[in-house]
């Protein structure tokens, strides 16, 4: 952060004098460094939140009450499209610890402004498997359940026991359980606003009770369960286990695994700015599916339990000719089409402008409409 060009306020600053001196609002922050795309942008208002007192305390003020919220965890999967003119809440909650232990579990708690992969390490090196398929996932552990975040064969609901949060507009604490996280495939209740906007997400699950741009969430609990098994079948690990003449892979084995697959074919965000998948696998009917192979025999599917059938974006992206193509600064990874890369300098704009150009194309060989993965601010 360049503290030379941020100015500080006490929170509650009307009052002479500062209850909290801890309590600052920085403003004029510049953004570049807490996303992952490395976008620059600038936050007109931001408050590091490192404990759930800082939080009631800064909701409980008047000065801030009616300004709108912008909660920012690790910055993996946003893109910021200018100057962030809400009050950005900078999720830097830590700490992590066992909770219980169950006849079936080991239920394990981490802080939101925890990183996820160092979690993810943690909980293996204290000898609590179940999270090593998702090893090396950018971003915080309070943004985990946002995106039910998935890979190889796992995801976050797969191991989820609950969380704690706090409401932003009322200021109450509540828990969740899986269920009211209505998970789906990188979705959950925290992606969808209250009844009148949550109609056009089609997610009957959430009942109208979305909880988006109203929630912090303050810590996660996991289930990892005692009787642990290898989560294997996934193509890219089942190679790593013929390679390696490797039957019964370890949990740590299968976490380094991982992250030689990740770091193969997927770009370090400290070294190129980037978002991971920056569009969901497409799901179509049966019937769709087929009529495209007729054209395209290589297309990448996978049907599912419900008779539907999932569709690799990437290969779809790919198949129009996109990898490493680029749009001014943004570009398509020459590794792996389905992510977005920032080149240089990229702005917000042009990453948005070639996605929109990307699902243009899907669309007009395909009929398909590509859903964007990260949050646009
Ligand atoms: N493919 C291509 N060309 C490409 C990219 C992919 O033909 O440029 C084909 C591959 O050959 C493969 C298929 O598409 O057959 C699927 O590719 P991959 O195994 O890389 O997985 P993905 O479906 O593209 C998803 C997740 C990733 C996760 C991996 C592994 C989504 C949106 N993405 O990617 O998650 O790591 O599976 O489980 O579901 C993320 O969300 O940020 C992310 C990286």
């Amino acid at each position: 952060m360049d503290k030379a060009t941020t100015d500080l306020t006490c929170a509650g600053a009307d009052s002479p004098q500062c209850d909290n001196p801890a309590m600052l609002v920085e403003k004029n922050v510049p953004l570049q460094a807490f996303n992952t795309f490395h976008i620059v942008a600038k936050a007109h208002a931001l408050v590091r939140i490192a404990s759930a007192a800082d939080l009631h305390e800064l909701l409980a003020d008047p000065a801030w009450s009616g300004t709108p919220k912008f909660v920012l965890g690790g910055g993996s999967n946003i893109v910021l499209t200018g100057d962030v003119k809400a009050l950005v809440l900078k999720v830097e909650l830590m700490g992590r610890r066992l909770v219980q232990e169950t006849a079936k579990a080991f239920i394990v708690e981490a802080s939101a402004g925890e990183n996820w992969h160092e979690f993810v390490a943690w909980t293996l090196a204290q000898g609590y498997p179940g999270l090593e398929n998702l090893a090396l996932i950018p971003g915080t552990v309070g943004a985990s359940p946002v995106q039910n975040l998935g890979a190889y064969g796992v995801e976050l609901q797969d191991r989820f026991d609950a969380l704690d949060a706090v409401d932003l507009h009322t200021g109450q604490q509540f828990t969740l359980n899986a269920a009211q996280c209505g998970f789906g495939y990188r979705d959950s209740v925290f992606k969808h606003g209250r009844a009148a906007d949550s109609a056009s997400a089609g997610a009957g699950t959430h009942q109208g009770v979305g909880l988006q741009h109203r929630t912090l969430i303050l810590r996660v609990r996991f289930a990892l369960p005692k009787a642990w098994k290898p989560v294997l079948g996934y193509a890219d690990l089942d190679k790593k286990m013929i390679e390696q003449r490797c039957t019964r892979p370890s949990a740590q084995q299968i976490f380094d695994w991982v992250c030689e697959i990740r770091r193969a074919k997927l770009p370090d965000p400290e070294l190129i700015g980037n978002a991971g998948s920056f569009f969901k696998n497409p799901t179509v009917s049966r019937e769709q599916c087929a009529d495209i192979i007729a054209r395209d025999p290589k297309l990448v599917h996978y049907p599912l339990p419900d008779g539907s059938v999932k569709l690799a974006a990437g290969w779809l992206i790919d198949a129009c000719g996109w990898r490493g193509k680029s749009v001014g600064q943004a570009g398509v990874y020459e590794k792996q089409a389905l992510v977005l890369v920032n080149r240089g300098d990229a702005t917000g704009g042009e990453v948005m402008t070639l996605a929109k150009a990307i699902q243009t194309s899907v669309y007009e060989r395909f009929g398909i409409m590509l859903e964007p993965e990260p949050v646009v601010v």
